[in-house]
């Protein structure tokens, strides 16, 4: 008899999964289903990048890249981080990805012996630890608090780290907090990684999505620091699939060498599209994006706060808001599902994002507009306040 390889059963399946086909079931029978559980807003991609994508087609341009992504693209994020964050990053150390999440995968093939642990903040990404899975590695979460901005101390780093340790990923924006690292930090944490020998990785997806505190990059602090980035969240680009990760100079030919056999080249019409993203106009409109996200964080936390529902802490980032529910049930999960089978309103549970506390937690995604926002706001009231 055939089996799976034994890995799979070690990935643990998102809790998620059980609120979204709930929330699909209740949506099938008609009812009125707000959702905040899934990691991407109501835009769709810009109106610019989907003309170029169809002209990319209409030229013919479908055939397979270099495995690097085209060079055009590859000049044009080289010169974003010039002009919008002063870094000097050459074209030759950007390699053009399927999605972060491609990057992920590349990144543990290239930086992670079979066997090691990586360092990462608890809560963080969950398909992290899935990547590195896939690798035979695993990863080490570090338990972190709300009033330490969710950052792993560097103090005491090694209380975790030992000589199995590869290195540490880290996020900023973060998913599932929001919450953002100051530069300072990143320059410590790399100080402390490469002390050690370690690789220290920044996941920058949210990049560009910070409504409060710095928007950098970890590029800034060193050349040597692995950053993943992706179209999927501030150009809302998410179903084209197209991210792309940079190396330091003396990594280039072994993340090479691995995209070409991992993907060949991430998908060619994305790339075309993706090249106009970088244009002002496109650039305008996504800032008149991050410009409504900040008003429905607003609405967001002023409800919140109403409800006397106390924000983890306060997210400078992303789309996300991680919320303490302990004062109003003691299983957060159970606490999603009695909120989507009474009010129709769909949340993640902290359960989903590490293991620290998560019991207490629920992160919301602010993916849909103010009125939205209100009425499951309402909704929330009602659901706290039945008897
Ligand atoms: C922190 C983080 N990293 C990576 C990803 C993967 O994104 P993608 O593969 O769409 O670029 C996500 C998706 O939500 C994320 O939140």
């Amino acid at each position: 008899m055939q089996k799976l390889a034994n890995r799979v059963a070690d990935i643990a399946p998102f809790q998620v999964m059980a609120v979204m086909e709930r929330a699909k079931r209740y949506q099938g029978l008609g009812e009125d289903v707000i959702h905040l559980e899934v990691g991407e807003p109501d835009f769709v991609a810009p109106e610019a990048v989907n003309r170029a994508g169809e002209a990319a087609i209409a030229a013919g341009k479908t055939g397979y890249t270099s495995a690097a992504g085209l060079p055009e693209l590859r000049q044009a994020i080289s010169r974003f981080y010039q002009q919008r964050y002063g870094v000097e990053v050459a074209a030759e150390r950007i390699l053009v990805t399927p999605g972060a999440s491609g990057a992920l995968l590349l990144l543990s093939s290239l930086m992670v012996n079979s066997g090691q642990e990586v360092l990462m903040p608890d809560p963080c990404y969950p398909c992290n630890r899935n990547f590195l899975a896939q690798v035979g590695a695993k990863a080490r979460m570090v338990p972190c608090r709300t009033e330490d901005n969710f950052e792993i101390p560097l103090a005491n780093l090694n209380d975790h780290w030992d000589d199995n340790t590869a290195g540490m990923w880290l996020a900023s924006p973060a998913n599932p907090t929001g919450s953002v690292l100051s530069q300072a930090y990143v320059a410590q944490a790399w100080e402390a990684v490469s002390q050690r020998g370690g690789h220290l990785l920044v996941d920058e997806i949210y990049q560009g999505l910070v409504f409060d505190g710095e928007d950098f990059t970890a590029l800034s602090a060193s050349d040597d620091i692995f950053v993943i980035n992706s179209f999927s969240k501030y150009f809302a680009m998410t179903g084209w699939r197209l991210g792309w990760i940079v190396v330091p100079e003396w990594a280039i030919e072994g993340a090479t060498k691995l995209a070409q056999n991992l993907f060949i080249s991430a998908p060619a019409v994305s790339q075309y599209a993706a090249i106009r993203a970088f244009e002002d106009d496109v650039l305008a409109e996504c800032e008149g994006r991050r410009a409504t996200l900040a008003k429905r964080r607003e609405t967001l936390i002023a409800g919140l706060n109403k409800l006397g529902l106390p924000i983890a802490s306060e997210p400078q980032g992303a789309f996300y808001v991680y919320v303490d529910v302990s004062g109003v049930t003691d299983n957060a999960m159970a606490w999603c599902l009695g909120l989507l089978d009474e009010y129709y309103v769909a949340l993640t549970p902290g359960a989903d994002f590490g293991a620290r506390d998560a019991h207490k937690y629920v992160r919301f995604a602010y993916t849909c507009d103010c009125e939205r926002l209100e009425v499951a706001l309402d909704r929330i009231a009602q659901f706290i306040a039945r008897p």
